[in-house]
């Protein structure tokens, strides 16, 4: 079986404060993008979850080992549901950075989980998956859909939104990587300053007004990854003065995002900030995170 799995941009990330069990409240919009890692999954004898990760020529870093990643996470879960698991080897090509804020290993966890429900034909219901994807990661269950969608809770209490327009952003990508719990315990000491809510980015969405949604774009997570990364602040601002409409951080980061008029806006954008960061690309509005392939 073959699968691809698209990234997340958060246009919008409120945290609503530390819950009793250490994560934390969220009000969040994420919209898809169409930069995918591509999953191929095949059924062995070893008895075993074999997972191997490739990485993209343009893309740097270190792979986790096998046992670690989301995708092998997944596939336990769902043994752990009952599944009878004779073996499985998955490789992932992946084309989305790691632990860049853009849901690369929370999109392969969630086709994974998608993926073997059939494969394994364990008929679990759509309650079921989405409580199965919710114990791997926080952002899974979003991918599980994909396209764009107002999270709240940890992320697991989704509500679809409609919007009209495909969007062009340009990502600025920066191969350190920042460590989603680091960038939470940060939050928790230097906090933000936004208290406002996401209605007016959902209703700016709804209607496609591009200087709204780029006017409204914010990321709580900012003064956090910026302390943690002092050089981030001025990647952002970079993208704003080589003309994107707006920008912000995706999730916890380091990954920064431009929103662009167009498609040849974006390529401009992106040749201009080119020397900011490791790599630059551009992407477009993606209406799935899981694609199956064949
Ligand atoms: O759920 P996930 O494994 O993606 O979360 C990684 C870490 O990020 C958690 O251990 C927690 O420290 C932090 N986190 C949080 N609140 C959330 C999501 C993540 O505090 N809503």
């Amino acid at each position: 079986m073959r699968l691809r799995t698209n990234a997340k941009l958060n246009l919008f990330l409120r945290v609503a404060g530390r819950r009793s069990d250490g994560y934390h409240e969220l009000e969040s919009i994420f919209h898809g993008v169409g930069l995918g890692d591509d999953i191929e999954i095949e059924p062995t004898s070893t008895g075993e979850v074999h997972v191997e990760m490739t990485l993209s020529d343009e893309l740097r870093g270190e792979i986790p080992p096998s046992a670690e990643n989301l995708a092998s996470r997944a596939a336990e879960q769902l043994v752990a549901l009952g599944a009878v698991n004779k073996g499985l080897s998955i490789r992932i090509h992946k084309r989305i950075p790691l632990a860049a804020g853009l849901g690369g290993g929370s999109g392969n966890a969630a086709g994974i989980i998608i993926a073997l429900n059939e494969l394994w034909r364990m008929d679990l219901d759509e309650a079921a998956v989405l409580k199965a994807a919710a114990t791997v990661g926080s952002d899974v269950p979003y991918c599980l859909s994909g396209g764009t969608a107002l999270a709240m809770k940890r992320g697991e209490q989704l509500t679809p939104l409609p919007v009209p327009t495909e969007m062009f952003f340009v990502l600025g990508i920066s191969f350190e990587p920042l460590f989603t719990k680091e960038v939470y315990d940060r939050f928790d000491t230097v906090g933000s300053e936004k208290e406002a809510g996401s209605a007016p980015m959902t209703f700016a969405l709804g209607s496609g007004d591009l200087d709204e949604i780029a006017s409204l774009l914010h990321n709580d997570l900012e003064p956090a990854a910026f302390s943690l990364r002092p050089g981030l602040e001025s990647k952002k601002e970079a993208l704003l003065r080589t003309g994107a409409v707006g920008a912000s951080m995706t999730g916890s980061g380091p990954t920064m995002f431009g929103l662009a008029t167009d498609i040849g806006h974006a390529r401009s954008v992106a040749d201009d900030v080119a020397d900011e960061f490791d790599l630059v690309t551009v992407v477009s509005s993606a209406a799935r995170c899981v694609e199956r392939l064949s």
